[in-house]
Order: structure tokens, then sequence, then C-alpha cells
């Protein structure tokens, strides 16, 4: 089937790149003509692993391809996703102007019927206004064709997309009562469902709700987790024994149960701040959601103020870890955008390091910083290590050498990933959290 996919970022590109990989015909979009330059070159432009030889082996077999021009792509495409960026406001409501966009391009350019699908994160309502302004923008053009709005949210992490969206743990579509979008759509996803799970179907307005009230729950059980920290802090209990013997209850389970400096990234906080703007604007109270929120942003301030008060004064710093988690070169929301501006203001040397991020932190941070390529180099002369990322190779830190290379002995552990008495036995001091 001939596909398009508008918005080849972190989640168009991977949705593109599998879709082909699935044997379908897909054009892949894009507004950034450096992006689609690099792409058509079969250079993908962010980190994500196994990206870069699906992307390759798919263009070699001539079965994707990429443009900037919308009306390249459209003729005879049968679906066309939209996965633009859906970033939070000022006062945290979804910025939908790319979707909103993308759907009045698509009608402005369409020479037959063609189901469009709204891959991005939007809320609730948010498809109903697609299709009022694909209709609007028809009607001006004089024709008639079906453009009906299908919802299906995306659910990948970063780090695991590729894996994530060839073996989903389900795929949600929301379409209201249009029979030739859900046999399209059925189609589209039949070589995955046939080896894998089903298609969860459902109204377009749950299908939308669903994917924030997924990522809500995550970042409610990360907050959850981090409140209890504090509790521990000032009690003297153990913030990993109350996870592990919280995780063992099977109606509980283990994951996003680790306490740390708290969530980032380009979803849990954007997602929660949406889901309080349309408490807000429906009048409905989420008060799980707004504590989600209010935690998180507590636990990193809590956590900044530990480091900055046991920080000696001009400190030289170095901090593992720059992107907002593990395999990834994604620097939005992340922790070091906070703590690094924060350390300098206080007139402290930063030396930063980061496995794959370090480009993109530098393109963000700029000047002041000093950036380190290897981890261990990033440590010499440093009166204090700050972990913000719980990338592998911090994990296997070697502390003794650790601590011959520092001129201090400070090592803060915003992601709760060593062992205090190791760190401790060779005389380093070890902060971390809830402990
Ligand atoms: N990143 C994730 O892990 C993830 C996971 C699930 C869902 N989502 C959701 O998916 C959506 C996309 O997120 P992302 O992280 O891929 O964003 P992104 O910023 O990485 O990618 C968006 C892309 O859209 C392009 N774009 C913007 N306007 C355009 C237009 N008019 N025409 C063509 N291209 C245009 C941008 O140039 C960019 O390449 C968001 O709503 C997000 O919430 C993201």
């Amino acid at each position: 089937m001939k596909i398009t996919v508008i918005g080849t970022g972190y989640v168009g590109l991977v949705s593109a790149v599998c879709f082909a990989e699935l044997g379908h015909e897909v054009m892949g979009v894009d507004i950034d003509e450096a992006k689609v330059a690099k792409l058509k070159q079969g250079i993908s432009p962010i980190y994500e692993p196994e990206l870069p030889e699906l992307l390759k082996r798919n263009l070699d077999a001539g079965r994707i391809r990429f443009t900037t021009d919308l009306a390249e792509a459209l003729p005879n495409s049968k679906v066309v996703f939209s996965a633009v960026a859906t970033p939070p406001n000022e006062d945290f409501s979804a910025d939908l102007k790319a979707v909103f966009i993308v759907a009045e391009s698509v009608a402005a350019l369409a020479d037959h019927d063609i189901v469009f699908v709204n891959k991005s994160t939007v809320p609730v309502g948010t498809g109903k206004r697609c299709e009022e302004l694909i209709q609007k923008k028809l009607q001006e053009r004089g024709v008639d064709f079906a453009i009906p709005v299908v919802s299906n949210p995306e659910f990948l992490r970063e780090g695991h997309a590729v894996h994530d969206t060839m073996q989903p743990d389900r795929i949600v579509v929301g379409i209201n009562g249009n029979n030739e979008a859900k046999e399209l759509m059925e189609e589209m996803y039949r070589p995955l469902t046939r080896a894998t799970k089903p298609i969860v179907w459902m109204q377009r307005e749950s299908a939308e709700i669903v994917k924030y009230a997924s990522n809500a729950f995550l970042a409610n059980k990360i907050s959850f987790i981090n409140m209890m920290s504090e509790l521990c802090e000032a009690t003297g209990g153990n913030v990993r024994d109350i996870a592990r013997g919280m995780g063992m209850d099977d109606r509980i389970g283990p994951r996003f149960l680790h306490a740390g400096i708290g969530y980032g990234g380009s979803c849990f906080p954007k997602d929660v701040k949406a889901l309080i703007a349309l408490s807000r604007e429906t009048g409905v109270a989420l008060p799980l959601v707004q504590a989600t929120h209010d935690i998180n942003q507590h636990q990193r301030e809590r956590y900044f103020k530990k480091i900055l008060d046991a920080l000696p004064s001009n400190a030289t710093v170095a901090i593992w870890g720059l992107s907002f988690k593990p395999r990834t070169d994604d620097m939005r929301e992340a922790p070091s955008l906070d703590l690094l501006p924060m350390l300098t203001a206080a007139g402290h040397s930063v030396r930063a390091h980061d496995p794959i991020a370090m480009e993109n932190a530098k393109a963000i941070v700029g000047d002041g910083i000093e950036w380190i390529e290897k981890m261990m180099d990033s440590a010499r002369d440093a009166d204090a290590v700050v972990v913000l990322t719980e990338w592998d190779e911090f994990r296997g830190a070697d502390f003794k050498k650790l601590k011959e290379v520092m001129k201090g002995n400070l090592l803060f552990d915003g992601r709760n990933i060593y062992d205090p008495a190791e760190v401790e036995e060779v005389g380093l001091t070890y902060y971390g959290i809830g402990l």
C-alpha cells in the first residue's frame, strides 16, 4: 500500500521506515530541508538503535523515499500519517499549529480519497477539528473527496523505537464509524497484526485520551516513588527497598518504580502539562495529574539544591549524561538543561560528557561548558561527578580509578544506579536519592 508519513522526527521516521520494512511503499515528508537531504543519502538525522540499517535497506530496495514537497508524495497515497510535533505552549496546552497546517495542506493538495491518520499525541477533540478544517478546505476547492480523520496514537519508546514499532504491545485505532477507513487501517497493519497483537478499535475521542492516560499513568508511577524517596530521606527508609517490596506485587510491578531526579523528555512532561491544560479547559479536575507534575518539579529542584549546597565554591563539576534518558540523543526537557546553567551561574566550571547527545547538547547550551569525549577524562581534577542519565557505560564505572583522577570526592548519583557502599569504600562521598 502506498503511504505518506508527514514529519520525519523520532516518531515519523521510525514509523515510515518500519512501514517500508513491512512491505509498504512509503513517502516521508518533512519541511526541514537539511533533514530530508540527509535522509535521501541514507543518513539518519536522529540517534535510534537499529534505525540506520533499516533505513539503508529500505532506501536501497526503493520502498521508501523522502521529499519536502507534499504534492510529490500524495498522489496514490491511500493513507497519510501526520507525525508532527505537538510541543507545550507557555500555558501548558499542546501547540497544535503543525497538526492543523498538515491537515489543511493534505486537503489543499488531495486529488483522491485519503485516510488522514493522526499519529501525533493530540488532545481529545483534535481529530474533530482536523476533520472540520479538511472539510472547509475541500469545500473551498469545490471537490468532495472523502478524507476521514483517524486517531492512531504512537506508544514507541525512544531508544527502543524500532522494536516497539515492529512488535507493539498494542495498536490503538480510533475511528468514528467509517468502514472504508477501518478496512484500510486493517490492511495497512496486517503484517503486524498477523504476527502480534490485534488492533484495539475504539472511538476517535477514546484513542486520543488513551495516549495521554497512558503517559500520565507512567509519569504518576515515577512521581509516586519519588514522593516516597523524600519520605525515606526524612525517616531513614531506603527507597530501593520500598520499590523492591512494592514491585514484587504482580498488581504493581517493578517498572517505573525507580526513584531519581524525575522524568524528562519530549513526552511525559508535555503530555502531563497538556492534561493539566485540558483539565482547566473542560473544568474536569485531574488532581493526580497536577500532583504528578508538581512532584516531578519538586524532586528535580530538591536534588539540584542538594548538589549546589554540597559543592565547594568555584568547583569543577563533571556531568555524566546529557540526554533525558539513555539510548537517545533527544535533549527535550533533559534535567541537564536545567542544571548546567545553575552550576555556571553559581560560579562552577562544568565538564560535560554524554556518549551520544553531546552535539545536540552543545547546540542548545553553547559556550561556557567544556565538552569532553571520554567519561573518565571529564572527571579528571573534578571536585564532583554528577550522574544525570543512566547510560550503561556509567553503570560500570571503575570507582577506584575515578577517585584517583578526581581532585575532590563528591559523587552525585541522580539515577540511583550505584551501590553507596561500593562508592564509599574507595573514599568517595555518595549522594543518592531516597537512601
Ligand atoms: N518522541 C517520542 O518518543 C514519541 C513517542 C510517542 C508519541 N510521540 C508524539 O509524536 C509526535 C511527534 O513527536 P516527535 O518526537 O517525532 O517530534 P519531532 O520534533 O522529532 O518530529 C517532528 C517532525 O515534523 C516536522 N514538521 C513540522 N511541521 C511540518 C510540516 N508542516 N510538514 C512536514 N513536516 C513537518 C519537523 O521538521 C520534525 O522533523 C508528538 O505529538 C509526540 O508527542 C512522540
